[in-house]
């Protein structure tokens, strides 16, 4: 079958770019979806089964560092487009290893953008380069303002300065080589498929589990959550309407004190598992904060809205209790994820390919 176009999506198997995936794969049939992800830790082909045989869908396992093979990739599928969401995405692992950040965060979001450049050859018309990134990079708040797309950068966590950097390099490969390229900077993201070491799904494990809830700090810091599905429209509709060269912020006009975020989750969860009000407060355990820990984030998202036509859809009270369900519905998703057992579907499926 002949493909109107082909995009490649990096870091297809990981939480977002799952979600990605899926809608793509199944909202564009005419299109060809190659999604190229090497598989860390965080990457888990578990979460794509449902589009896994779709004649439209394609898995490379490649590391974006690695200049021969994504250059294969390119040969083979001269994709028209790159939605690029691979990274090394959480911010404690940054703070222990910060070199695996810039290794894969800068270095090989700089081998996408100059494979992209050679293969295109100059001839930029109906191509794109569409770099997801954070809102961390504008720094941290205190208690008032916004973060605008013209907030000067300010990254304070290895996570944050990799992610930022990889930023400027996407936009100076706009500026000096014309490549057409677009990057969004969202804000918290939450819903299914994210792996249990970020605040929402390792909290909902451990209520279930009964295990400890290691609050950071006073649990005072405040973050802004977007249904990951809520983000994934957002993509979708940058990819295809956004201008080149533009940068667009994504929120979830949803803003909550890690605290009450937590006991509001206790409430859902211990509601879910019939237990009394109240009964996995006691799990509460307030710990060491994190080091550097950014105290507020919040996104202006008026440009998206206003260009775009997109809004944050799902209330969180709805997308929290999906959310919560999932995990309840899915406890061998979270057994696979614990015991490593999800490493060898790989193996499983795509072995004797
Ligand atoms: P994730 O950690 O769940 O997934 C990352 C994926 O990238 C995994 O599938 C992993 O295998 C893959 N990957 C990592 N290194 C790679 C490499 N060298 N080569 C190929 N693949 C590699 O991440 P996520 O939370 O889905 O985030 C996706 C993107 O969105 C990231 O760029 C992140 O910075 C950005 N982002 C995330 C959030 C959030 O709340 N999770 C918010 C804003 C922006
Ligand atoms: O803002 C966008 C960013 O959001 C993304 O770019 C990152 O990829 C993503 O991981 C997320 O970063 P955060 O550091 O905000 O997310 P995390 O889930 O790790 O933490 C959310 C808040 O909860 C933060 O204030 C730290 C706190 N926390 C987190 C964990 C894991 C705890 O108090 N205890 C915990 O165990």
């Amino acid at each position: 079958m002949a493909f109107e176009k082909s995009i490649v999506v990096t870091g297809g198997a990981g939480f977002i770019g799952s979600h990605v995936v899926r809608r793509f794969v199944q909202n564009y049939p005419n299109y060809l979806i190659i999604n190229l992800d090497v598989l860390t830790y965080a990457g888990n082909l578990e979460n794509l089964r449902e589009v896994e045989s779709r004649e439209n869908y394609r898995f490379e396992k490649v590391d974006i560092c690695d200049r021969e093979e994504v250059e294969r990739v390119f040969k083979e599928y001269s994709p028209d487009g790159i939605i690029h969401l691979a990274a090394e995405s959480h911010v404690d692992r940054s703070i222990l290893d910060p070199l695996a950040f810039i290794r894969t965060n800068i270095e090989g979001t700089v081998n996408l953008l100059n494979t992209a450049k050679n293969h295109w050859k100059n001839d930029y018309s109906s191509k794109r380069f569409y770099h997801i990134s954070t809102d961390e990079v504008y720094g941290s708040l205190g208690d008032e303002g916004m973060f605008t797309e013209t907030t000067p950068y300010d990254p304070r966590s290895p996570y944050s300065a990799s992610k930022a950097s990889s930023d400027h390099i996407v936009r100076a490969f706009g500026h000096t080589y014309g490549l057409p390229v677009v990057i969004s900077n969202c804000s918290n993201n939450y819903g299914p498929n994210q792996f249990p070491e970020k605040l929402i799904p390792l909290f909902i494990s451990n209520v279930v589990q009964q295990d400890a809830l290691p609050v950071y700090g006073k649990g005072d810091n405040i973050r802004d959550w977007l249904y990951v599905e809520d983000h994934a429209e957002a993509i979708d509709l940058i990819y295809h309407k956004g201008r080149d060269g533009e940068t667009y912020n994504i929120g979830g006009e949803n803003e909550w004190k890690n605290i009450d975020l937590i006991k509001t989750l206790i409430e859902q969860v211990d509601e879910k598992l019939n237990r009394a009000p109240g009964f996995s407060e006691k799990l509460i355990t307030y710990v060491t904060d994190r080091a550097g820990h950014d105290f507020r984030y919040a996104i202006d998202c008026s440009k998206i809205k206003s260009e775009l036509g997109w809004s944050p859809n799902m209330t969180f009270e709805t997308g929290l209790a999906k959310t919560i369900q999932w995990y309840l519905e899915n406890p061998e998703w979270i057994d696979h994820v614990k015991s490593g057992a999800y490493q060898s579907y790989y193996a499983e499926q795509y072995g004797s390919r």
